[in-house]
């Protein structure tokens, strides 16, 4: 006989999994993402011309190819590395790579936005370069950056299921499976839909309310 249980009983696990692993691939994407894009933004703020090059092409060869296609790069190209890659592998690393690009450009500008008098004064009473930024310009950037790094993560969360093309069994991926099982097209992916948006919602609450917290400590 089928299954007569209710559809959150019978496929209610298959969600729990999905959300686990879309967090789970968020969170390292953007925190290597971060990783990576810090290296990338000093590189592409420094005068050394080779670095500032090899910034500027990835930052602007990631931004300007699509992460799908970033996707099967890493996942079919690692074979040539010789290396066996999982898919959730594979999906972290495109996804880490692809947002170290992005994570670049909002370092770069949360220092670039800071004032120039800042750095001139800071210079003018006797501070190097070097301690300029750390005590004066980067403890003002960072309160551009946080907010749009905390952006950034919901935008991975979203970005995320395009991972689900390699098979990495993440939110949309498992919708496609309970999709399979039950016959129903409409409903598991709506279910989907309903989760990622708690997901984002709930997140951008709290960056705004630590947003908040922080312009008050001013
Ligand atoms: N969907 C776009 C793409 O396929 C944007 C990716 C955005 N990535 C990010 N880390 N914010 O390229």
């Amino acid at each position: 006989m089928g299954d007569d249980r209710p559809f959150f009983q019978k496929y209610g696990s298959y969600y729990l999994k999905g959300t686990g692993y879309t967090v789970v691939l968020a969170f390292i994407g953007v925190l290597f993402g971060s990783i990576i894009g810090s290296a990338l933004a000093l590189m592409k703020l420094s005068k050394k011309l080779p670095l500032k090059a090899i910034s500027v092409a990835y930052i602007e060869y990631v931004r300007g190819t699509p992460l799908l296609v970033q996707i099967f790069l890493v996942y079919f190209g690692s074979p040539f590395l010789g290396l066996d890659l999982s898919a959730f592998t594979a999906g972290c690393i495109a996804i880490a790579l692809n947002s170290g690009a992005y994570v670049a450009e909002i370092i770069r500008s949360g220092i670039n936005a800071v004032d120039k008098g800042q750095l001139e004064a800071a210079r003018s009473l006797g501070m190097n370069h070097t301690q300029a930024m750390r005590y004066i310009i980067f403890p003002q950037a960072i309160k551009n950056i946080l907010p749009a790094l905390g952006n950034e993560f919901v935008s991975v969360i979203k970005e995320s299921s395009v991972v689900s093309v390699i098979g990495v069994s993440e939110l949309m991926f498992q919708a496609g499976v309970v999709t399979g099982a039950s016959f129903k097209p409409f409903l598991p992916i709506l279910i989907a839909s309903v989760i990622y948006f708690i997901l984002t919602f709930t997140l951008s609450r709290l960056l705004g309310f630590a947003e908040r917290g922080m312009n008050t400590s001013d």
